[in-house]
């Protein structure tokens, strides 16, 4: 998508679809449209009041031009109250503008960023929040779907929209919307590559693929650094519980450790952790038909690690970053781990694995014993890791859990700041007693109560005594419902904006 700012007037750009925000307050509806309304002989107020259009937030109408404009359509889209209106209504407004506009087909959008004047929000924020939504909404995965018949192949709703129009007329603005808009496309690039990986068939999203995707993000990158941990590696390093998990599959565990180096001297080493299973059957305690429909989706940690690393380059972050995966397949088979096995982890804590469905944390034990060894300022981990999770905080959360306040508070305000959904469940000591083992030092599940809490507890054997938080992303990271404009059905890419805000604030 190409964003273009220009200091000309909206009406005197071609395109498909002009969009006008209006806000349901002052200025009002009659004074944004005055000049198009006058194009319009006076018929467009006439027609929107018929429609009993108010510019509630998200509140749209669509109307052809008839040529009365340089456009085919006129988009009008409502922002709602001015003194309630943030940059999350200006996102979400931006995705509606998106959706419309991909409905009628249009590969070229005009229109102008609502201003928040007397909130003093930067016009680079209003553009970043804007491209943020509308690039976010415009995400489309079609890599399999054929295109027979030429008619289909021109099918504009596949294309979508290719080139955006902003209009502003300060010049000063206009420079610093343009800095917006490319550094919000840059984010939305790799936030729709951490989609696209987990929205691949996990047929062609193998351990293998997965590091590929790394391997390419890194490649022509000199301030990225990629280590490939072999099998071998892993054998070495005592990563015991995840080739466990591997064993049960054709495809061979692997493990990716990538590093930012940022241009100048990093004030701190960060570490980011994700759960990398390319497809979640259970294994063993194999998951019912109905639980593995979406369980390509288990590798959607190291999906946002890889996007994250994909933005790192043309960011403003000045971290030395980790980023660490180990993928493996979850398979039942002759081969598999058995539950009442037990394994041991690179730290050397023994696991009892009496659930094999329960493999997300065997893998980040070793995961995070491993980045522990690093020594970083903090690790964070991202795992789809527990239904228990969805179960307590639904699909628009996902759950922090940390053994350090300051940095689970620096994760939530990122969190806020980028509208990913994101709340707090506590490391309760006393529920250390459900993971406690009778052959191991610890086992892989705690029962039926508290499953998210259980997993975090089970996580934190690994991280020595790092500043670490975890994020179980189960809800969030694959939209079976689309609840929400900018989140497309399928893979979310959640974590990305949020990890990026937190490195950027560090
Ligand atoms: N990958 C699943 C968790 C999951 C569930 C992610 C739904 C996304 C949506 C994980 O490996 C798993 O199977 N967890 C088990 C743990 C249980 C056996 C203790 C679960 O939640 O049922
Ligand atoms: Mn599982
Ligand atoms: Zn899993």
């Amino acid at each position: 998508m190409k964003y273009v700012v220009r200091t000309e007037s909206l009406l005197k750009v071609v395109g498909d679809v002009l969009v006008l925000p209006c806000f349901s307050s002052t200025p009002s509806i009659r004074e944004t449209l005055q000049e198009v309304d006058a194009a319009f002989q006076g018929k467009l107020l006439v027609h929107l009041e018929r429609h009993a259009f108010k510019a509630h937030k998200g509140e749209w109408l669509m109307v052809p031009t008839f040529d009365v404009l340089k456009t085919q359509f006129l988009l009008v889209v409502g922002l709602g109250e001015k003194s309630l209106c943030d940059l999350d209504t200006v996102r979400f407004v931006a995705a509606i503008t998106a959706q419309r506009s991909r409905e009628v087909k249009a590969r070229e959008v005009v229109t102008c960023l609502p201003l928040l004047t007397g909130k003093e929000v930067a016009p680079r924020l209003i553009a970043e929040a804007w491209v943020t939504g509308f690039g976010s909404a415009s995400y489309q995965f079609h890599r399999y779907k054929s295109a027979k018949k030429e008619t289909e192949k021109s099918d504009k709703a596949v294309v979508g929209v290719e080139r955006v129009t902003l209009c502003e007329s300060t010049r000063l603005r206009a420079t610093a919307i343009q800095r917006g808009c490319d550094a919000a496309n840059h984010v939305v690039e790799a936030l729709c590559l951490a989609r696209d990986l987990v929205n691949t068939p996990p047929g062609d999203m193998t351990p293998q693929d997965l590091l590929k995707a790394a391997q390419l993000v890194a490649k022509d990158q000199s301030r990225i650094e990629l280590k490939l941990l072999t099998v071998e590696d892993m054998r070495k390093l005592g990563m015991d519980g995840t080739l466990a998990v591997a064993r049960g599959s054709q495809h061979e565990a692997v493990g990716v450790h990538l590093t930012y180096h940022p241009k100048t001297k990093p004030k701190k080493r960060i570490a980011v952790i994700g759960k990398a299973v390319t497809f979640d059957s259970g294994g063993l305690s194999l998951k019912p038909a109905d639980a593995m429909m979406t369980m390509k989706c288990d590798m959607a940690g190291a999906a946002a690690v890889i996007g994250l690393f994909q933005a790192l380059p043309t960011s403003q972050v000045n971290v030395e970053v980790h980023g660490i995966f180990l993928a493996v397949e979850n398979m039942p088979s002759g081969s598999a781990y058995r539950p009442g096995d037990v394994v041991k982890a690179m730290n050397g804590t023994t696991i009892e694995v009496l659930n094999t469905d329960a493999e997300g944390r065997v893998t980040l034990a070793d995961a995070l014993s491993y980045a522990a060894t690093l020594k970083p300022d903090a690790m964070i981990d991202l795992a789809t890791l527990t239904g228990a999770c969805v179960v307590a905080l639904g699909d628009d959360l996902s759950a922090l859990m940390t053994n350090n306040p300051r940095l689970g508070g620096q994760l939530l305000r990122a969190a806020r700041e980028m509208g990913e959904g994101l709340w707090e469940l506590p490391l309760l000591g006393s529920y250390e007693d459900l993971i406690k083992s009778k052959v191991a030092d610890i086992k892989n599940i705690g029962g039926r109560s508290a499953g998210a809490i259980t997993a975090g507890l089970f996580l934190q054997h690994f991280v020595e005594k790092i500043p670490w938080a975890h994020l179980d992303i189960a809800g969030p990271a694959f939209v079976e419902r689309e609840t929400r404009p900018d989140h497309p059905y399928g893979g979310s890419g959640t974590g990305v904006r949020l990890l990026l805000r937190f490195l950027q604030e560090l």
